[in-house]
């Protein structure tokens, strides 16, 4: 049974090391709205540069959501934790929520270069945007903490669960209302 909690231990530290790149997105949507980060301005292409769905709001309260949730998550380590959790750091929750945020608003770039209109699905980008943004901030800016934590069986659950909590989270809030589509 060493290798069934082997991989249990790693896909508990991978939600355990997400959470704080989780929460900003479905936070961004429900705290949302208001002045568009782009301020209405178009791209050469005609296009917006990054749309109404990317608001100055969405993004400062949804990083700070995951910020502090993942300071909940640091003051919890101190209340002792089982020994295989990795230790968030507030550097480490504060760029993986950013991250995310950061790697929503790359892809919106990306998307309207592309033609596609805000809102409409991307398939794989909408659902990978904000791990990779996450990951490549955090790795930029804490890279010893992320290759001290981050093992490759916890990397490769963090690639399957993303898109599956993606998509888990963006149903839940098409059925609640709070999102206009299911993705
Ligand atoms: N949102 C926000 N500010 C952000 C990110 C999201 O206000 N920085 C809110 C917006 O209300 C947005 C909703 O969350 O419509 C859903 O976010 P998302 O799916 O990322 O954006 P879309 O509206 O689908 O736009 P896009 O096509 O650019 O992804
Ligand atoms: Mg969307």
């Amino acid at each position: 049974m060493v290798h069934i909690d082997y991989w249990i231990a790693a896909l508990l530290s991978a939600l355990w090391i997400m959470l704080p790149s989780y929460v900003p997105n479905p936070a961004a949507v429900i705290l949302g709205g208001g002045i568009p980060i782009d301020g209405g301005r178009l791209h050469a292409d005609g296009n917006r540069l990054l749309g109404d769905g990317k608001t100055v709001r969405g993004l400062l309260l949804g990083i700070l959501a995951g910020v502090l949730v993942g300071s909940v998550q640091i003051l919890l380590q101190t209340q002792g934790l089982p020994e295989f959790l990795p230790r968030h750091t507030l550097l480490s929750v504060s760029l993986l929520a950013t991250g995310a945020l950061a790697g929503d608003l790359v892809k919106s770039y990306f998307k309207r270069r592309r033609g596609i209109p805000q809102g409409q699905k991307w398939p794989v980008a909408d659902q990978y945007d904000f791990v990779a943004g996450a990951l490549l901030l955090t790795l930029a800016g804490a890279p010893a903490w992320v290759l001290s934590n981050i093992t490759i069986p916890i990397f490769l659950w963090i690639l399957v669960l993303t898109p599956l909590l993606h998509r888990a989270v963006n149903l839940l809030g098409y059925s609640l209302g709070v999102k206009d589509v299911p993705w």
